[in-house]
């Protein structure tokens, strides 16, 4: 792989209708996933799943990076490819997970803060070795009585940004990802104002750090009602007050927005960086990093076996072509019909 800046690396990975693949799920999330299916979480299946994913055929259109844990960056395609190089060849970015996880914040009842700092630049270092030329550190603010706190997220933007920093020095882009959750009963416009305050601290700790802006991918959340809020908003709504939020709190130097989509159904996320892209004149690109929204269709149609394998590569590329054209603004409901129909 040839070196290259890591402005450019942050370019490509969400290069003009590309975005990120997150399957960075570790052990227990993807247990989690595989429970869905009735799949044995075993070393095999995991390894088998993630074939799937990166060796669909011309998934390099729509997928500029993809996110892997640890055990996945070392593991192998069935003919001995190891994924890094396999990635590499179809024209897809590896990058790695370097959290260590969202634990209890201490005297913080209900509140997370993400661990991995230790340690940290020495496994940077073997990461890059290993072929990744980026990483995910996630961040959880959640909404709730009383919470977040200002401590909450204090710290949390703080570990990103020693993180990002540490990426930084040992050759990484890093993907500075503070998840706002979607879970609770809150307002839309709680919603809004909690990711405002998140940002602003965000940039300010990125600042601080002496976080180069230009070498870095942001993944938010959007700006929606909690799961369980009795009012939704409209697509129009989540793409204005997203946008608004963003250009409240995020410099232009940013290359790229890749979105999380959180839970949110895979045809709702699409049809939200659609609506941002549609309407235009954003400082930064607006791309996703989807987990879930990318790989729910897939799991459903692989079920575990090898027979599937082809029927849950066209469901994956499916969704990945959909997203990529949402980062352009060029996606609509109907394309999903006429794929069925095809
Ligand atoms: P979701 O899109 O499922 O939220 O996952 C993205 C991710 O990488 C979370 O860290």
């Amino acid at each position: 792989m040839s070196v290259q800046s890591l402005e450019s690396v942050a370019r490509a990975m969400i290069a003009p209708g590309k975005g990120i693949l997150a399957a960075d799920e570790s052990t227990g999330t993807i247990e989690k996933r595989f429970k869905s299916i009735n799949v044995e979480n075993t070393e095999e299946n995991r390894r088998a799943y993630r074939d799937l994913l990166f060796s669909a055929k011309g998934i390099g259109q729509y997928i500029g990076g993809a996110i892997l844990y640890d055990e996945t960056l070392r593991q192998k395609s069935a003919d001995g490819t190891p994924f890094p190089e396999l990635l590499a060849r179809q024209g897809v970015i590896p990058g790695i997970k370097v959290d260590t996880g969202a634990k209890e914040m201490a005297l913080c009842p209900g509140e997370t803060v993400t661990e991995g700092l230790d340690g940290l630049a020495k496994r940077c270092a073997e990461y890059v070795k290993l072929g990744a030329r980026f990483a995910k550190w996630r961040a959880v603010i959640t909404i709730g009585a009383g919470i977040p706190s200002q401590a909450c997220i204090t710290a949390n933007a703080h570990a990103l940004a020693r993180y990002a920093a540490m990426c930084q020095a040992a050759g990484l882009v890093p993907i500075v990802e503070p998840e706002v959750l979607m879970d609770g009963e809150h307002t839309i416009e709680r919603c809004e104002e909690v990711t405002e305050w998140t940002l602003r601290d965000q940039f300010s700790a990125l600042a601080s750090q002496r976080v180069a802006l230009e070498r870095m991918v942001l993944k938010p959340s959007m700006v929606v009602a909690g799961a369980s809020c009795k009012q939704q908003a409209s697509v129009s709504e989540v793409a204005e007050r997203t946008l608004k939020v963003l250009r409240r709190t995020v410099p232009a130097a940013v290359p790229g927005i890749a979105f999380l989509s959180g839970g949110q159904s895979d045809e709702l996320a699409t049809a939200h960086l659609d609506a941002m892209n549609k309407l235009g004149g954003a400082a930064w690109t607006l791309s996703f990093s989807y987990g879930r929204a990318l790989q729910a269709a897939v799991l459903k149609a692989w079920k575990g076996s090898p027979a599937n394998v082809s029927a849950a590569q066209r469901a994956f590329t499916h969704r990945a072509r959909m997203n990529g054209l949402a980062c352009t603004g060029r996606y609509s409901a109907d394309l999903e019909r006429q794929a069925l129909a095809a």
